[in-house]
């Protein structure tokens, strides 16, 4: 659609909703204000410079106003009117609900329950924490808050885990987005809904967007035909170069994959994820440290050997480790039910299961993702 008719229907809407405003009709009015922000936005993501600034700020009032108009038909509803000042908790939730995506408050999880990883925690210390507590040195040394995080590596060693606690860190609202849920419920929708899923984290901010399976966001060009994709990759890029820049409303992104080398070489190479960061599998420590995070809360025998368990658990992931803690006290709970006789989990308990599953993550996966390290080294 061309920009001019994209107005044009922002205009229509616009009309409608004022008008079902005066009469009252605030169900209505509210849909035609949304319909308003979306073509808006829709125009803004076509548009550049100045203008996009405008229109983009434009289509937020719209949106503001949406929401508080349909806080006025709940609350008609309610009897009780609520304004802007004096916003309901709903009223956020409910825009992320109409994109289909699942929104958190800053999540439970500290870095302390993420074991080892060290390297990665420094650095996301230096790049996210500091500058978020504090903003005024951050702008003194140049260093900016927002920005684009890759993380990449074997499944199960914690990059989900280890993105929700960035969130608590930093004390953001952790926005959690699975491309390929995405790709369906946004169909046809996806490039007003990249925009106002920005603009929604920057109303949120400091806020995290955690694109979980990225690869399927920005796959290799040659691997995928489909035009959607074609116009929604240099979109999200400029998405995020614009957010990035504002440092006082601060929107980090962080991705994940387990398939690096299936993305788009130039989404790689951009600098849109200037920190691309390989989660390996636990070290000996951290496996350890998996192990005692995961028995803490379970009666387990005063004799189990932490460190014996970990050594025989070599390329067995934090989900491996996670899974056989969970697996081994079923075990013991269903005879302890069908027994009725107490007993704690003990160290045979866990070989078993050990024995049993093996390890998820081969020598061959790891070799994969150095051959992945030396390419971003020579790209650089
Ligand atoms: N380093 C770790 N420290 C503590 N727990 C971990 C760690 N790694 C994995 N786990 C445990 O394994 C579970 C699964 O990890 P997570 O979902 O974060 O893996 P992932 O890397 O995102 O996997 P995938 O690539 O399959 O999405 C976590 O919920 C956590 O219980
Ligand atoms: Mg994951």
């Amino acid at each position: 659609m061309e920009t001019k008719e994209l107005l044009q229907f922002t205009y229509d809407h616009l009309q409608r909703a004022q008008d079902l405003e005066t009469k009252k009709d605030y169900t209505s009015s509210a849909a035609e204000y949304l319909e308003a922000s979306k073509f808006l936005f829709e125009a803004a993501s076509k548009s550049t410079g100045e203008i996009k600034k405008i229109r983009v700020e434009q289509a937020e009032k719209l949106l503001k106003k949406y929401r508080e108009i349909k806080e006025l038909k709940n609350s008609e509803k309610d009897g009780k009117i609520k304004t802007s000042e004096n916003p309901g908790k709903n009223q956020e939730a409910s825009t992320f609900e109409d994109l289909g995506i699942n929104i958190n408050n800053v999540p439970e999880i500290t870095f302390e329950d993420v074991a080892g990883l060290d390297e990665v925690k420094a650095q996301i210390t230096t790049k996210v924490i500091y500058p978020s507590k504090q903003p005024e040195t951050a702008k003194k040394f140049g260093v900016s808050s927002g920005g684009g995080i890759l993380l990449y590596g074997p499944p199960g060693t914690g990059k989900t885990h280890i993105a929700r606690a960035i969130a608590h860190e930093a004390k953001a609202t952790f926005i959690s987005i699975n491309p390929s849920t995405l790709l369906s419920k946004w169909f046809g929708e996806f490039e007003k809904n990249i925009a106002l899923l920005f603009s929604l984290a920057r109303e949120h901010s400091p806020s995290l967007i955690f694109f979980d399976e990225i690869d399927s966001l920005f796959p290799k060009r040659s691997k995928n035909n489909s035009s959607v994709m074609a116009r929604a990759v240099p979109q999200m890029l400029s998405e995020m170069d614009g957010y990035f820049k504002d440092i006082s409303k601060p929107v980090l992104v962080i991705g994940a994959t387990n398939n690096p080398w299936d993305m788009d070489e130039a989404v790689l190479r951009s600098g849109r994820f200037d920190e691309k960061v390989y989660i390996g599998p636990p070290s000996l420590e951290a496996r350890k440290r998996i192990f005692e995070i995961n028995s803490a809360s379970r009666p387990v025998e005063d004799n189990v050997d932490l460190d014996y368990l970990s050594k025989i658990t070599e390329g067995y992931s934090g989900a491996d480790i996670s899974y056989i803690c969970r697996k081994a006290a079923e075990t013991v709970f269903r005879e302890v039910v069908e027994s009725g006789k107490e007993r704690k989990i003990s160290q045979s308990d866990f070989v078993t299961v050990i024995h049993n599953t093996g390890p998820s993550i081969t020598s061959e996966m790891i070799s994969k993702y150095r051959k992945f390290e030396d390419f971003l080294k020579e790209a650089k």
